[in-house]
């Protein structure tokens, strides 16, 4: 794969597992704070950096994000501390279905030490709330078909949407019913995609 190539949105669809991780949210829960990343502070933006590398063992994903921040294209940023040190991210960006705006989930990552215990779950709806109760209607994640359909994406509701990405990966859901009703043609992602 060439530099190019590992840059591509399409490079998320890498899988990183963690070997036996610990499956319980014990003496996890009330140590755990979720907030909106809005200003994005230089300590938050090194944070991030941090978790996003980590989670994906490479720096392209970071570069991703610090690039989509500095174009002006990021929706919704959060993170989840645990006793003050940032160990999980989620972001969404503005995208289109043709003339459609949408969210585009992507990336997210949690720290390797701190994965399969939920928090990328929570980041998931919690962004998710708080996209819906902005007013959007539309969400698009490319990702794993076991993953995300669990919180209420589908490989059909992005039937008819032109694409560069495996459509058994690419999935959507509506944040207010009938939103994708009619909506089809191709996806426009941020530039910093390189798509
Ligand atoms: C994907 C990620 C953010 C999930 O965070 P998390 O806190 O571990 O997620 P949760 O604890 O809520 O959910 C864990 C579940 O997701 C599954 N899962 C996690 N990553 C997966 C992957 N890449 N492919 C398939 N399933 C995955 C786990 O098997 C587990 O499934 P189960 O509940 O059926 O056992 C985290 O694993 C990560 O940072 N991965 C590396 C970066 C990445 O691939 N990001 C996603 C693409 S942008």
């Amino acid at each position: 794969m060439n530099a190019d190539e590992r840059k591509s949105f399409a490079a998320f669809l890498r899988p990183e597992r963690l070997e036996e991780p610990p499956r319980s949210l014990a003496g996890l829960a009330d140590r755990k704070a979720l907030r909106v990343n809005a200003g994005a502070p230089a300590s938050d933006i090194e944070a991030i950096r941090h978790v996003t590398e980590s989670a994906f063992a490479r720096p392209d994903e970071a570069d991703l994000i610090d690039q989509l921040r500095c174009d002006g294209d990021v929706l919704l940023s959060l993170v989840v501390e645990v006793q003050e040190q940032i160990v999980g991210h989620i972001l969404f960006t503005r995208m289109c279905v043709e003339n459609t705006p949408a969210a585009a989930l992507a990336p997210m990552s949690v720290l390797p030490e701190f994965q399969n215990r939920g928090i990328g779950g929570q980041l998931i709806r919690e962004g998710l709330r708080i996209l819906r109760e902005r007013g959007e209607r539309i969400v698009i994640v490319l990702g794993h078909e076991h993953y995300y359909p669990r919180f209420g994406f589908s490989t059909e509701a992005a039937r008819n949407f032109e694409s560069p990405f495996p459509p058994e990966s690419y999935m959507a859901m509506e944040l207010s019913p009938g939103a994708l009703d009619g909506v089809r043609g191709k996806v426009r992602y941020p530039a910093a995609f390189g798509l």
